[in-house]
């Protein structure tokens, strides 16, 4: 690998960014992109009432909602180093395309609004995210509004999640009496002022710790009192810095600030990329890549149709996991068995697309997909034709059926759905004998539902019946030979197969389940999820 090359892979910093909808995430996202220069103004991030929608939203559907219901991915540049944000949909409907996304990431930013601490999604995200081992950055959001004893938030993060939490820096009072944070490692304050909430820099007043005098003008005697009552007793008590447990996401380092008044996230970006990890070794079937092996490799973690109304186009997102990718040049899409030439590569700035000429190890690459891939594959070098592990899927808990309405528009409706089903959100099922004239729909968030729908008609211009189906369960008959027609199953238990003609079957109840076991011995079921 050349020197260049060797750099590159170096100063990329690849992290996703996650929370419970509405503690700020997209807020702290557009103000790191302000620091990049990615963006120009940031007029604070609207997402809900309000016409200025925040970039990392795309979709019409997202601004109707006020939810980002794709991930997104931006790149921009701060001092040295070369940074890839991977935005994820808060919204629980939509876990499915998060935890996918999480693989893409060597490290995760999770921010917490500090009068709520930790909320249902946030917990459910930071368990993909341990199970990775990746490091783990807090960032506890909205200090300038009624806030929880700091403490409290800490003791919360380390008994629900089992890791240990390093504060960089400590919160002083919090809501109208917000004085800005004492920085550990500084040993020094930066206040903060309230005259210059909403602006996009704010000066910061450093004042040694150990100047009372300064101190007391700054933030008053009591809460300096408080302050060093407090500063002790974290030195005393808390966890030990330690880079290493950092590195294996067994220690957070946390960071208290407020995103909306960009107080703290310049700190906070600073802190951030020097204690992350450059692009991070992955597992494969031919042992560990790493990001400085020769040979280009990636793997597709997402695909999405029609991002962008202008263009009508379906995007494959890859990860590039070793050495260059260059514009033009011939790989072997893996899957697919075949050569491959990676049509109008591109990256992301904010709302931007560029054009990519060579992009590197840690890099997200979205590719025109003429309908090839699917979400795990591997693109490589042709020498090197290796495949990723740990693509997760997860199984269906709502199900549907989807009936055409229009005659005339069936070759739309089944161009729709087969497109939406290749994407892998939305699980597309057809009766044994039936095509594509009605369809069982699989989602595991009912919100799906409603992007379903609405991608069909501003998209495909179709319209379509919509019935609840009481199904819970689903499980996929692993023998390939049964003959499904001879099977003896319970009156509420429906068989269907995917586009791959593989057979499943839908359950109300564990009890069926039971049944179709007891009444047919030579079937075996396999669980959905692959994790
Ligand atoms: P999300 O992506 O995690 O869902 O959260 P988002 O950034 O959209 O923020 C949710 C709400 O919290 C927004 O207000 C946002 O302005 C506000 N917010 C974010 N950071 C801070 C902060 O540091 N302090 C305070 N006080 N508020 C913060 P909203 O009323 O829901 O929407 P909007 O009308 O302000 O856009």
């Amino acid at each position: 690998m050349d020197e260049r090359t060797r750099k590159e892979i170096k100063r990329r910093r690849t992290f996703a960014i996650i929370s419970h909808p509405d503690a700020g995430k997209t807020t702290l996202t557009e103000k790191l992109l302000l620091y990049g220069g990615a963006i120009q103004s940031a007029g604070s991030v609207k997402g809900k009432q309000s016409d200025k929608h925040a970039v990392s939203d795309w979709m019409e559907l997202e601004k109707q909602r006020g939810i980002s219901v794709t991930s997104s991915v931006m790149q921009f540049c701060y001092n040295d180093y070369c940074i890839n944000i991977l935005d994820t949909p808060g919204h629980q409907d939509f876990s499915e395309d998060t935890y996918r996304t999480l693989m893409a990431a060597d490290s995760a930013v999770m921010v917490i609004d500090a009068a709520k601490g930790i909320e249902p999604q946030t917990r459910k995200l930071f368990h993909v995210c341990a199970k990775r081992g990746i490091p783990i950055f807090t960032f506890i959001n909205k200090l300038d509004r009624e806030a929880r004893d700091p403490f409290d938030l800490l003791d919360e993060l380390e008994r629900e999640f089992g890791i240990g939490t390093y504060p960089m820096n400590w919160p002083i009072s919090c809501g109208v009496t917000f004085k800005g944070v004492y920085d550990r490692r500084a040993r020094a304050i930066h206040t903060f002022d309230n005259f210059h909430g909403g602006r996009n820099r704010l000066n910061v007043i450093e004042c040694d710790v150990t100047d009372t005098q300064k101190l007391d003008e700054l933030i008053g005697e009591n809460l300096r009192e408080e302050l060093c009552e407090q500063i002790e007793l974290l030195d005393g008590a808390s966890f030990d810095f330690d880079v290493e447990a950092i590195s294996r996401g067994k220690l957070s380092p946390v960071y208290f600030g407020s995103a909306l008044n960009n107080f703290g996230v310049e700190d906070f970006l600073e802190g951030f990329l020097e204690m992350t990890s450059a692009p991070l070794s992955r597992a494969s079937d031919v042992g560990t890549v790493s990001p400085f092996d020769d040979g280009f490799s990636a793997f597709v973690f997402k695909i999405q149709a029609n991002m962008n109304k202008a263009h009508r186009d379906r995007i494959a997102f890859l990860r590039i996991v070793s050495g260059k990718f260059e514009r033009g040049k011939e790989y072997f899409h893996v899957q697919g068995k075949r050569p491959i030439k990676l049509s109008q590569p591109q990256q992301m700035m904010a709302q931007e697309r560029e054009g990519v000429e060579e992009a590197f190890a840690g890099d997200i690459i979205g590719v025109f997909d003429p309908g090839i891939f699917s979400i795990g594959d591997t693109v490589c070098a042709k020498e090197s034709k290796v495949t990723f592990e740990g693509i997760p899927t997860f199984a269906p808990e709502h199900f549907a059926m989807v009936e055409q309405i229009d005659s005339m528009k069936r070759k739309q409706f089944a161009k729709g759905m087969d497109q939406i089903a290749k994407e892998g959100a939305i699980r597309i099922f057809f009766e044994p004998d039936g095509g594509f004239e009605r369809v069982v729909v699989g989602v595991i968030g009912v919100l799906q539902y409603d992007v379903l729908k609405f991608r069909m008609e501003s998209e495909y211009g179709v319209k379509y019946l919509h019935s609840a189906l009481p199904f819970q369960f689903i499980q996929r008959i692993a023998n390939e030979d049964i003959n499904i027609a001879t099977l003896n199953l319970a009156s509420d238990t429906k068989v269907v197969r995917d586009v791959f003609g593989r057979y499943y079957l839908l359950f109300t109840g564990q009890w069926s389940i039971k049944w179709a076991i007891d009444n047919n011995p030579a079937l075996v079921l396999e669980d959905f999820d692959r994790i």
